[in-house]
């Protein structure tokens, strides 16, 4: 099992705190963002990562990281120029990947207090692709799945305007090797992008799609508010643990 830490992006809703440095480089309480999905990875068992991000950012999380020798592990680099999408991460990543199954984790987001789940998940996966699911009050923001009475995905939307489940898809996905394959035969979206439910939607019309609820504690930071609460989310949990 390879991963891929995907660290580029705008960062338009952090505007003007991304406007001259990425936002997986901002502070959650007292380490760089990056360093959260960095350790979701090592935690599961991870010990190859690729972390890409834009051109601009990716010497400073060579500074930040270097080989990835201080974590015991080994991480290497590549850029993507354009923000084109998350499924681009994979025609960037193809010869990283080669014949392996890989795990994808953005790099704003935050998973906490059940890192053995997600290992387990990840350290027993066969082929297709799992995605892992959240329950949330309001998912308009995320890709949102459609449920079957038997409890199986049958569509999944982006960011729908009238959410047909209160489940959002985080930022964490594992797929076998066909994902770069399949990520070849993308089509950018109106927005210009690859997208990742477009990937999905692939999976899950060989009915291959599996998926997992995270009970733990999982955010996306890439709002002020996401941002903030997630600082204080960390801030409590290192007191709680010291
Ligand atoms: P988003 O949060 O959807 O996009 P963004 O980071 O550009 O932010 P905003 O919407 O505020 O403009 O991206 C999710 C994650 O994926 C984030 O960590 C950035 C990363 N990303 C890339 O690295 N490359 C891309 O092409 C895209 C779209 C996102």
């Amino acid at each position: 099992m390879r991963g891929i830490i995907l660290a580029g992006g705008s960062g338009t809703r952090l505007h003007p705190l991304t406007r001259v440095t990425s936002k997986q480089l901002l502070p959650i309480y007292d380490k760089p963002m990056v360093f959260y999905p960095l350790q979701t990875l090592i935690d599961s068992g991870i010990e190859d990562i690729l972390l890409i991000s834009d051109p601009v950012n990716i010497g400073n999380f060579v500074k930040l990281l270097g080989s990835g020798k201080d974590f015991n592990i080994k991480i290497t680099y590549e850029v993507q120029d354009k923000p084109e999408g998350l499924a681009q991460a994979f025609l960037i990543g193809e010869n990283f990947i080669g014949n392996n199954n890989v795990t994808m984790i953005l790099g704003d987001n935050l998973f906490t207090g059940n890192e053995n789940f997600l290992k387990n998940v990840i350290q027993n996966f066969k082929n297709g692709a799992h995605i892992f699911l959240k329950e949330i009050e309001d998912p308009r923001a995320s890709g949102v799945p459609e449920f079957d009475q038997q409890g199986n995905i049958i569509s999944i939307e982006e960011k729908p305007k009238n959410p047909k489940s209160n489940f959002a898809i985080s930022g964490l996905y594992v797929y076998d090797q066909t994902v770069v394959a399949k990520a070849k035969t993308l089509k950018p979206s109106a927005r210009g992008e690859l997208e990742i439910v477009d990937l999905h939607n692939l999976y899950l019309k060989e009915d291959n799609l599996k998926h997992s609820v995270y009970q733990g504690y999982w955010l996306d930071t890439g709002t002020f508010d996401s941002l903030l609460a997630a600082s204080n989310k960390i801030a409590e949990l290192s007191k709680k643990n010291n």
